[in-house]
C-alpha cells in the first residue's frame, strides 16, 4: 500500500531537534515570566472573520494564505495563520481589562499559512509573541523590542539588528498614502504587475516588494518618517529614545512594511543576516484600533511575534548548542530470575526521581553493560540472587567499573550521595 507522507511545509520534531526545540520553549517562557508576561493559550482555529477583520482584507495573509474550512454546520473556521487577533478576542471575550488596566500576555505555538514553503518558509510553523494590550505609552513599545532581544540573547544569539519604522495613525497616514500613490502612478510602468495592481488598494505593500524590477522607483518614493504627524513623530522618537537609553542598537527603516493591516505607529522587526532572503527572526509594533475593530472598546496595544523555526535555524548555523540539565541516567540490570522478580517496581520506584531504563528479562552481564552504556547510564543498578539474599542492589559505576553493594532501602540516598561524589559530569553545562 502505499505510504502517506506529511503535508509539505511541516515537519515532525524528534530526537536532539526535540530537546533542543524544548530548552527554546522553556527559556523563552523564562524570559517572558521575569518580564512579568502571562502565558496566554488560545484555541488553534476561529472564526475566519476574526482574521479577516483584524489583520485585514487586503492582506496577503487573508487572500491567499489561510487555510479555512467549513465544519459540519457549515461555519467558515480558519486555523489561525497569527497570534494577535486570537489574544485581543480572548481579551475581550474574557472582559480582561476589568482586572488587568495594562495586560501582558505572553503566547507559543503553532500557526498556518499556505505559503509556498522553502528555507525559513513552512505552511505549519511556530511562533512565541507578546501583546501588552492597554497602553500607549511608547515605553511599552520599547519594552516589546527590549524583552524580544533578550530572549534571543538568552538562546545565546548574536549578531541582531532591529528595525525600527512608522507606519503613521488615522491623521496622517492618509495624507502620506495619497502621495505615495500618486508618485507610484507616475512611475507605474517602471513597477511589477503585482505593484501595479496595489497601488490603489494598497500602495504601502509596494513599498515591500521583492522583485527587482521596481527597485529604482521604491527607493526613490517619499519617506512615511518625513510625513508623520506631531504626535506619530514624538512616539517614535520617545521608542528609539527609550531602545537607546536600554542600549539596545536599531536603525530607522523607513521601508518597514509588515504583512498584516492592523499597526498604527510603531513597527519594527529584527533580523539575522545568516537568514538570506527571509531573514526577519520576528516583527512586531503598535495596533492602537484593533481592539475596536473586533469589537470592544478603543484600547491601544502592543507587540511582536517571532519564528521558532528561524531561530533554531540560526542558532544551528551559528554552532549555538541548547542543552538542558540532564537528569541522572540509571540502568538496572537482572541477573537471575530472583533479579526479575524485583526489576519492575524497582524500575517504577527509581523513576519518581531519575531517568531510567533497564531489561525486564535476565540477560548476561556483557550484553546488559552494553545496553546500559547505549542509554548512556551513569550507575548500573545489579539485582539477581545474592542482592535478594541480603535485600540489597549492586550498584556498579560505568566510568570506573567500582561496585558497591547498598541495602535496597538505602538506595535512592546512596546513589545521590556516589552521584554528587563524583565531579558532576552527568550534568552537561547549561551552555
Ligand atoms: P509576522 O511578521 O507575520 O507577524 O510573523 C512574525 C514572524 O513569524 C516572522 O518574522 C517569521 O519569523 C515568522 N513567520 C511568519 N510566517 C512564517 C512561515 N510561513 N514560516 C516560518 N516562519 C514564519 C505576526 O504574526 C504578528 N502577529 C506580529 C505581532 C504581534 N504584531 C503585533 N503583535
Amino acid at each position: 500500500m502505499a505510504r502517506i507522507q506529511a503535508i509539505r511545509g511541516t515537519q515532525d520534531r524528534y530526537g536532539g531537534a526535540l530537546l533542543r526545540w524544548r530548552v527554546m520553549e522553556e527559556r523563552v517562557r523564562a524570559v517572558a515570566d521575569r518580564f512579568g508576561y502571562e502565558e496566554i493559550r488560545t484555541p488553534l482555529f476561529e472564526a475566519t472573520e476574526l482574521f479577516s477583520r483584524g489583520v485585514g482584507m487586503d492582506t496577503d495573509i487573508v487572500q491567499k494564505e489561510m487555510y479555512t474550512f467549513a465544519d459540519r454546520k457549515g461555519r467558515s473556521l480558519t486555523l489561525r495563520p497569527e497570534g494577535t487577533a486570537s489574544v485581543v478576542r480572548a481579551y475581550l471575550e474574557h472582559g480582561m481589562a476589568r482586572e488587568r488596566p495594562i495586560a501582558k500576555f505572553f503566547y507559543m505555538g503553532p500557526m498556518f499559512r499556505y505559503e509556498r514553503p522553502q528555507k525559513g518558509r513552512f505552511r505549519e510553523f511556530h511562533q512565541f509573541g507578546v501583546e501588552v494590550i492597554g497602553s500607549d505609552d511608547p515605553l511599552h513599545d520599547a519594552e516589546t523590542v527590549a524583552v524580544f532581544i533578550a530572549m534571543l540573547e538568552d538562546l545565546g544569539l548574536s549578531g541582531l539588528t532591529v528595525r525600527l519604522g512608522s507606519v503613521g495613525d488615522g491623521e496622517c497616514r492618509p495624507a502620506y498614502t495619497a502621495l505615495l500613490r500618486s508618485y507610484l502612478k507616475e512611475n507605474e510602468k517602471d513597477l511589477c504587475e503585482t505593484c501595479r495592481e496595489r497601488i490603489d488598494r494598497n500602495p504601502l505593500r509596494v513599498l515591500d516588494c521583492k522583485a527587482d524590477a521596481g527597485g529604482p522607483v521604491i527607493a526613490g518614493a517619499p519617506s512615511i518618517l518625513e510625513h508623520l504627524c506631531g504626535g506619530c513623530r514624538d512616539h517614535l522618537d520617545r521608542v528609539g529614545a527609550a531602545l537607546g537609553a536600554a542600549g539596545i542598537p536599531y536603525t530607522h527603516d523607513a521601508g518597514l512594511v509588515r504583512g498584516l493591516d492592523y499597526y498604527t505607529r510603531t513597527v519594527y522587526e529584527v533580523h539575522h543576516e545568516r537568514l538570506g532572503a527571509q531573514s526577519a527572526l520576528g516583527g512586531g509594533g503598535r495596533y492602537d484600533r484593533l481592539v475596536e475593530d473586533l469589537g470592544g472598546p478603543a484600547t491601544p496595544g502592543v507587540g511582536f511575534s517571532a519564528g521558532m523555526e528561524r531561530i533554531a535555524d540560526v542558532a544551528s548555523s551559528l554552532g549555538v548548542e541548547w542543552t538542558g540539565e540532564e537528569p541522572l541516567r540509571l540502568f538496572v540490570a537482572p541477573l537471575d530470575g530472583a533479579g526479575e522478580e524485583r526489576v519492575f517496581p524497582l524500575l517504577l520506584r527509581l523513576r519518581r526521581r531519575w531517568r531510567v531504563e533497564g531489561n525486564y528479562r535476565a540477560r548476561n552481564l556483557k550484553t546488559q553493560l552494553k545496553h546500559a552504556v547505549r542509554f548512556g547510564a551513569r550507575f548500573v543498578l545489579l539485582i539477581g540472587e545474592e542482592e535478594a539474599a541480603a535485600d540489597a542492589v549492586s550498584i556498579k559505576r560505568l566510568d570506573t567499573g567500582d561496585q558497591t553493594r547498598v541495602k535496597a532501602a538505602d538506595l535512592e540516598r546512596e546513589i545521590e550521595s556516589l552521584a554528587s561524589a563524583g565531579d558532576g559530569d552527568d550534568r552537561s553545562r547549561k551552555e
